[in-house]
């Protein structure tokens, strides 16, 4: 397993680029189920869970190319509508595959997820929205067996604005008999990307990136290529981590390849918080900052404070002046970074579903564990501000979802290199 080991405290500079977002590319690559013809993409990342996406995908007949930038996907014909149990236990959004398969083929059989470091998530939002659809849905052996001889347009209201659930209904509805409403659903950019892409495809899609969207059904034969490959949006997730990491470090620092206005409610928070940033059309700026103060700030659905950003905040918040709360209402368990930075020196007290950060004067180097995904990048913007080395292992976390992390903040100046297996 590798490792990445950081010398700090390190001070950063110039422009880092942010890669294809990884919650609107893993969507995305999945529509390409709906169409019966290939589908040219640019710029899909170099991650460890679009890599798992593509197996799963290739595991159900789909064809892959690619040839220098442009990859491409082609699903005109599929070999079997079953998601194994071995693909989709690696990676909670493999369920996505369900609403696409049980629209175009009538059937679909795909492996419950199951539980994951942080959260037990289920999927009963998907499956109630397939069933309002006209779905059969049973549970056997642990997999969902849907049939549906054609879906049906339906009015689906969800009890929680659900991002995977939203993206399911979605793509299910592109090829059900008549419209389909989907009422509260979220409202994330990556929602956005995934009703453009289907739009590219010819869909009529209306109110997407509000909680009302409308799909329009279509026959498969209606579907049709896009002229041109299509390019997903910028990772506002990745974005946010490397402004964090600017402003911990006092750094100047430009980070581009982003829509800022997917980031509004950490700006204003980081803002609030005393951070100097110039927002352009397409990158932040951060200016070197003084120290900054602390902040209370929830975790909600889009357009609220990102649970994905989550850990980051709270790496940042252990090094500014005073006290900060954060409270987490997205996942239950999702404070699994807290005892790592504990062992740098953080100051949390974590009481139910809330954590009380004191800001402390600087962290320490320390051997550290990643936990998940975000909690892996709140450990790297901590070693960059640390005095001392930190050894942070279990990097395949960090892996899954930041292209070449280790790689964009050395070209940034930081001192951290990888210590292969
Ligand atoms: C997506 C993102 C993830 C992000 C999350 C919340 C991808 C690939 N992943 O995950 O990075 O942290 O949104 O912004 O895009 N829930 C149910 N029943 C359901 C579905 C969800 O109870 O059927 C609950 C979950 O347990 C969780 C909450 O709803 O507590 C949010 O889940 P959801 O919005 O579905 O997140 P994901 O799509 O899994």
């Amino acid at each position: 397993m590798d490792k990445l080991i950081v010398n700090g405290p390190c001070t950063l500079t110039g422009e880092v680029r942010v890669s294809s977002a990884k919650n609107a590319t893993l969507p995305i690559l999945v529509a390409t189920l709906l169409c019966p013809y290939p589908v040219n993409f640019e710029t899909i990342p170099a991650l460890m869970d679009v890599g798992t996406i593509i197996k799963l995908l290739q595991s159900l007949g789909v064809k892959l190319t690619v040839e220098g930038p442009t990859t491409t996907l082609d699903a005109t014909e599929l070999a079997n509508q079953h998601a194994d149990y071995a693909l989709v236990k690696t990676m909670r959004a493999s369920v996505l595959v369900l609403g696409p398969l049980l629209a175009r083929y009538g059937q679909a059989s795909v492996s419950l997820p199951g539980g994951c470091a942080i959260g037990a998530r289920p999927v009963d939002i998907h499956l109630m929205g397939m069933e309002k659809l006209g779905a059969e849905i049973h549970i056997e052996n642990g997999y969902i067996k849907a049939r549906a001889k054609k879906l049906k347009g339906a009015v689906i209201t969800l009890p929680f604005p659900s991002v995977g659930a939203t993206e399911n209904l979605m793509m299910a509805a592109v090829l059900a008999e008549g419209v389909t409403v989907i009422e509260n659903a979220a409202m994330e950019p990556e929602i956005d990307d995934l009703a453009d892409f289907l739009i590219a495809q010819g869909v009529r899609i209306e109110g997407a990136g509000t909680s009302r969207i409308t799909i329009h059904g279509v026959e498969l034969k209606d579907l049709k290529p896009s002229a041109k490959p299509y390019r997903v949006i910028g990772d506002r997730i990745e974005a946010a981590t490397f402004i964090i990491a600017a402003i911990m470090t006092g750094s100047d620092v430009k980070v581009s390849g982003l829509n800022p206005k997917h980031l509004s409610f950490v700006l204003e928070t980081l803002t609030k918080m005393g951070a100097g940033l110039d927002v352009g059309p397409d990158f932040v700026h951060v200016r070197k900052s003084p120290r900054l103060k602390g902040v209370a700030i929830d975790t909600a659905p889009y357009p609220g404070f990102p649970t994905d950003v989550q850990a980051q905040m709270m790496a940042l918040m252990s090094v500014v002046d005073g006290n900060s709360i954060v409270t987490e209402t997205i996942f239950e368990n999702r404070f699994m970074h807290v005892p790592e930075m504990g062992r740098m020196g953080a100051k949390i007290t974590l009481k139910g579903k809330s954590a009380l950060i004191e800001g402390v004067e600087s962290l320490s180097g320390a051997p550290v564990m990643c936990t998940d995904l975000r909690a892996s990048a709140a450990l790297i913007l901590c070693a960059l501000k640390a005095e001392g080395q930190t050894e942070i292992q279990r990097v395949y976390h960090l892996d899954r979802g930041y292209e070449k992390i280790d790689e964009k903040l050395t070209h940034l100046g930081a001192t951290i290199r990888r210590v292969k297996a």
